[in-house]
């Protein structure tokens, strides 16, 4: 479904106008679509249906609790990265055996949380990491179990920041190292050998690059399945790209199955996937509220309420959202969206063809589900945005925007 289309002129968020959204709870304001949700957790489950996959979403992408809710709802399992982020699952009612927790840097503290939560296993990212979540397993009696992160050095095709199967990269272990490290964890106390672990990037538009991987590790799954009795998982990770561009076209998760498909049936492992972006990326929007529009010698800015602490991708990646008018125009002007931060880089949409909007607008940008609230942050002293989520006709604020005093919490005077 497309959540975001136009009705006389007007966005609508599925049956709700954005601009009463905007009005009821001000800007800048995420939006959200729940049955946008609904509808990509089960395109994944039926492209994939013939290895029934434990779908774990990547939390990281949108931890909100009404998001964890409605997946944990609709059968979802989790990826998680840290011990907050099991928290936020826990909280939103997760069951913990479906609940896997990856990362280069679990510390011992959230090891043993993990533990004694009864997840379903680590994705383990090195030697050092199996011997610490095997001392912890010790100390408390319970079985650590665990997937190596294999880093199959191929090539996704994405920004080099969220590029992670490539030999340079921090992530997994090289493969010609990955049997050593089975026969060192497996010999350890306390640990389970459980499966292999991939995931080989974000945004990742083509299918090929997973199929690149799973060729480069099918063999040695097979030769560690014929090893270790316990090694019954693949967890193929996530990184199914969106279209952020009118250009761009999302990774048919039908296109993704054909392609790993042929691996996996051969494999005869359960499937674990850790989907993010692809569930929640386009379900969301950030609204924001012109301020000024302010012409210099060079170019038109038009100055948002919204900003990079709110939406952080455009400066960080350079990345693309497309910018739409909440009550539709056809006039375009050339410039560049920015905020009040103070720093160059504060912009959401950089010498673009924009809405031509004046003073007290209000602006959509797109495909902000993902990596949005969720990368956003205090700086400038900026409250963080409110969230909402539109189901049908209904709306339901989410999270409320922060206050000046959310802003000073936690904060003490030198005694
Ligand atoms: N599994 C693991 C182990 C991951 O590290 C990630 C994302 C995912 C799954 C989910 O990937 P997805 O399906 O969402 O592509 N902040 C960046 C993206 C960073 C991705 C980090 N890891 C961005 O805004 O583009």
């Amino acid at each position: 479904m497309q959540a975001f289309t136009y009705r006389s002129g007007q966005l609508f968020a599925e049956g709700v106008a954005v601009k009463d959204l905007a009005r009821r709870y001000g800007t800048p304001l995420y939006v959200y679509s729940r049955n946008h949700l609904r509808e990509r957790y089960e395109a994944i489950a039926s492209a994939m249906a013939e290895v029934k996959p434990l779908i774990c979403y990547s939390v990281k992408a949108n931890s909100n609790a009404a998001v964890l809710k409605t997946l944990a709802a609709a059968g979802s399992g989790f990826d998680i990265v840290s011990g907050g982020e099991l928290f936020r699952v826990l909280r939103a009612g997760a069951d913990a055996s479906k609940v896997v927790f990856a990362g280069v840097g679990k510390t011992r503290e959230e090891i043993e949380y993990a533990l004694k939560e009864r997840i379903r296993f680590f994705t383990c990212e090195s030697e050092p990491e199996a011997r610490r979540i095997s001392e912890c397993a010790k100390r408390l009696g319970l079985t650590g179990r665990i997937a190596f992160r294999v880093n199959p050095d191929v090539d996704p095709k994405t920004h080099k920041y969220i590029s992670t199967g490539k030999k340079e990269n921090k992530f997994g272990l090289d493969l010609d190292r990955t049997m050593q490290a089975y026969e060192m964890a497996a010999a350890l106390p306390n640990i389970e050998i459980a499966g292999l672990h991939l995931h080989i990037g974000s945004q990742i538009l083509s299918a090929d690059p997973f199929g690149a991987a799973l060729a480069k590790v099918k063999d040695f799954c097979l030769a560690l399945k014929a090893k270790y009795p316990s090694f019954t998982t693949i967890d193929i990770g996530g990184g199914l790209g969106i279209d952020y561009k009118p250009d761009q076209q999302s990774l048919d998760p039908k296109v993704f199955a054909a392609t790993v498909m042929p691996f996996l049936r051969e494999l005869g492992l359960n499937v674990v996937m850790e989907p993010g972006r692809c569930i929640v990326g386009n379900a969301g929007i950030l609204v924001c509220t012109v301020q000024y529009v302010k012409e210099s010698y060079f170019k038109k800015f038009i100055v948002s309420d919204g900003a990079m602490n709110d939406l952080i991708r455009p400066a960080l990646y350079q990345a693309h959202h497309e910018v739409w008018a909440v009550s539709a125009t056809d006039k375009r002007v050339p410039g560049d969206l920015v905020g009040p931060i103070c720093e160059s880089g504060d912009f959401l949409a950089a010498d673009r063809d924009l809405p031509d909007v004046g003073e007290g607008d209000l602006l959509a940008v797109l495909s902000a589900g993902a990596y949005g609230y969720a990368m956003s942050s205090n700086y400038n002293s900026r409250p963080r945005a409110a969230e909402v989520m539109v189901d049908g006709d209904k709306a339901f604020e989410i999270r409320r925007r922060e206050t000046l005093e959310d802003l000073v919490r936690g904060e003490s005077d030198i005694r």
